[in-house]
């Protein structure tokens, strides 16, 4: 069984890629213990959108270091950076030629993004969700990890799946997508009915970041927008300001929402955001502590290299099979 995931470097990582992908790597690879856990950094996916080139350099290295800060194991898991191993741009270009373009023009996330385009919308953001079938398909992946917003994407590469398999023949496996039940979509601490973005950085009391100043988000939480009610109760709707904190409460200390909301019960919002405020607090300061360790260790670079060359062999593998299905061999 194969479970994998990825992350595109651009912003910086959120609280909210944390809760709602990063920390089910980590608890999925502990539950499927033989599982083949791969892990990627999507950074043929950030040239979707302008970068600046040093930029994603360093953004590359911060996720790599940040997926082993989070408790992924540097001994199994497959990490490696997607534009190493060629074969996703070959198998998503047979994706290109698998899906339609109104699929992808129905996808939210690109008609969303398009707007935000000032200097023109690259040909690869329409295309995006075909390199990111690829990216599940290349590896029979049966487990994606993934937050709410990446759903409609999973939704898409299971359709091309099975939409392949039907015209060539079982070739795929067809992935299921794993959100969890708590924390599928943090919301922005400003404004807690648009989700928490690392792409939000003219706005950083928005997002907390996992590189912050640990005082800094402790602050964050303190200054999080909630509602003029008192009761510390959830209800998304109604008060989606305290049911975020709630969420970030519940995944950070694996407590569920209905017993915070007893422990809270004769509290009010002050004193529930000051305790909430020292859990980030130092759920940031040991992560950023793990972090440097590694960055310090030096082992990044071998990691990398490890995982690319494991994966190349498996991508190698698989193109193959999908060139003869398609008739592509001699
Ligand atoms: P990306 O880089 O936007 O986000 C990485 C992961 O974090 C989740 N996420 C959130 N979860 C909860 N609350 C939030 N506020 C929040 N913001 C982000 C995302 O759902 C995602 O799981 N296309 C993908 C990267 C990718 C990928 C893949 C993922 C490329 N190929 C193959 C899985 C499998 C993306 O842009 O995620």
């Amino acid at each position: 069984m194969r479970i994998l995931s990825g992350i595109k470097p651009t912003g910086t990582l959120t609280l909210g890629n944390y809760i709602g992908a990063i920390k089910n790597f980590v608890k999925l690879q502990e539950e499927y213990k033989d599982a083949e856990v791969l892990v990627f950094i999507a950074d043929l996916h950030a040239l979707t959108t302008p970068q600046d080139k040093q930029e994603l350099r360093n953004r590359k290295k911060e996720i790599a270091g940040m997926y082993l800060a989070c408790g992924l194991d540097k001994e199994k898991t497959i990490l490696f950076n997607q534009s190493e191993v060629k074969e996703h741009l070959e198998l998503g270009y047979i994706m290109e030629c698998t899906s339609y373009i109104g699929e992808m023009e129905r996808m939210t996330q690109y008609k969303d993004k398009k707007l935000k385009q000032t200097a023109g919308i690259k040909t690869s953001l329409l295309t995006y969700p075909a390199l990111m079938a690829a990216d599940i398909l290349l590896y029979d992946a049966s487990l994606v990890p993934i937050g709410d917003d990446q759903k409609q994407h999973l939704e898409l590469t299971r359709n091309l799946a099975v939409r392949f398999n039907n015209e060539y023949g079982e070739t795929f496996t067809v992935p299921e997508g794993f959100t969890p039940k708590v924390g599928k979509r943090i919301m922005g601490l400003q404004d807690p009915t648009k989700k928490m973005s690392k792409s939000d950085e003219g706005n950083p009391k928005n997002y907390i970041s996992l590189f912050d100043n640990p005082s800094e988000a402790r602050n964050k939480i303190k200054s999080a927008v909630t509602d003029s009610l008192t009761n510390i109760k959830y209800d998304a709707k109604e008060k989606p300001g305290i049911s975020n904190l709630l969420n970030i409460y519940s995944a950070l200390t694996d407590t569920s929402i209905s017993q915070i909301e007893k422990k809270y019960a004769n509290s009010n919002y002050m004193e529930f955001k000051n305790d909430l405020g020292e859990i980030v607090f130092n759920f940031l300061s040991d992560l950023q502590n793990k972090y440097n360790n590694i960055i310090s260790s030096g082992i990044l670079g071998s990691v990398l290299d490890k995982g690319a060359a494991y994966a190349s062999m498996l991508a190698k593998r698989k193109i193959e099979k999908v060139y003869k299905k398609v008739g592509l061999n001699r």
